[in-house]
């Protein structure tokens, strides 16, 4: 059986989907704090399957070590966790108490139950603004300054150590660009916040159609000026937990693997498919530049290609389409796909 924590959240929601498909025994663990009860009916809805949800916090070690006695839990997919830059940047403590304490007691507890499979959610951001792009698994790093990319650049760290004096246990870190889409059903998707992001942006700005969209920057050294990201689609990057999960079966110690698309779109790019997609204009204005916000970059994806025999089979068009079709059926009443 597989745990996953976080289960309830936009990747692990969907990570569950895929498992339960393929008829994988599973649980789920999740303390609601980025998610709600109404996301167990939405899994058990699509995949027509079975499994047990355990609410609680991954930061509980009582908690977390019943459930490991109780069940027969041979791997765990490890997605609970805070995602917000700027948030653990107002309040750093929760980012590190959460994301680090949370991960070390899960792999503690996994040593005392002699449970040797872990998947590690960690983050482009642990490149930080040190290398020019592509950014493959090989470059040097540095401790990154904001605090949410520093808890994952510890995490990985503390994974490395681990290995070492617990050689039966097999660590796989997945370094996510910049997950988007959503579940063909339209049921399931990433949660509109708040926030830097571009997609929940645009999302907003349709949302309230009388709202300008902000591009912030319009003269980087890109080909249109505005900021270049790698985007991937949420069922191709499940699909790497999957196959990384396999990998570390027959590979022990500890491998760290980028998943994105390998390639980059700019911002003006992404609207662009948005307005194709809606077939309308969206009202946007340029402003400046944003603090810590970088150029351009994407991931060199040849090693999860060469290891894993994945890749990633969804176009930005299916990623852009998704996300309109998963607004489309959670808010019927702004009409916003034409036939
Ligand atoms: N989505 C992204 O863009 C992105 C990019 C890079 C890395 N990540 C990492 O991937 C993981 C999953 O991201 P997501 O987008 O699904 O986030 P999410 O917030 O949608 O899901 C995380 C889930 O974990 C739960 N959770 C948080 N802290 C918990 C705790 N202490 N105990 C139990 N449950 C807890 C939340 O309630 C939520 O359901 C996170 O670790 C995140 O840092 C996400």
């Amino acid at each position: 059986m597989i745990l996953i924590t976080g289960g309830c959240g936009y990747l692990g929601s969907h990570c569950a989907i895929n498992l339960l498909e393929r008829n994988t025994e599973i649980c789920i663990v999740d303390n609601f704090s980025n998610s709600s009860i109404e996301i167990l009916d939405k899994i058990k809805s699509i995949s027509k399957k079975h499994f047990k949800f355990y609410q609680g916090d991954v930061r509980d070690k009582k908690f977390i070590n019943a459930l490991f006695l109780k069940k027969n839990i041979d791997a765990v997919i490890h997605f609970a966790g805070l995602k917000s830059v700027s948030e653990s940047e107002k309040d750093p403590s929760e980012y590190f108490s959460n994301n680090i304490t949370g991960t070390i007691n899960i792999i503690e507890l996994m040593k005392l139950n002699k449970i040797n499979h872990f998947i590690f959610s960690s983050s482009a951001t642990v490149y930080g603004n040190q290398h020019p792009p592509p950014w493959d698994e090989k470059l040097k790093l540095k401790s990154p300054t904001n605090p949410y990319a520093k808890s994952k650049f510890i995490i990985e760290e503390i994974l490395r150590s681990f290995v070492i004096d617990n050689k039966e246990f097999r660590a796989g870190i997945l370094r996510y660009f910049n997950p988007i889409g959503a579940h063909p059903s339209g049921l399931l998707g990433e949660e509109i916040h708040s926030g830097r992001n571009l997609v929940p942006a645009i999302l907003n700005s349709l949302i309230h159609s009388d709202e300008y969209l902000s591009v912030y920057g319009n003269d980087y050294p890109t080909p249109d000026g505005s900021g270049i990201r790698d985007y991937i689609h949420v069922s191709d990057l499940i699909d790497g937990h999957l196959k990384a999960l396999n990998y570390i079966k027959t590979n022990r110690g500890c491998h760290v693997w980028n998943l994105g698309s390998g390639n980059g779109y700019s911002v003006l790019q992404i609207i662009q498919v948005f307005e194709s997609i809606l077939k309308r204009k969206i009202n946007f204005k340029f402003e400046g530049r944003r603090k810590g916000d970088l150029p351009e970059y994407w991931a060199l994806i040849n090693k999860a290609e060469k290891e894993l025999n994945w890749s990633p089979r969804k176009s930005i068009n299916d990623m852009v389409y998704d996300i309109l079709n998963h607004l489309n059926k959670t808010r019927p009443n702004l009409k916003i796909l034409k036939n």
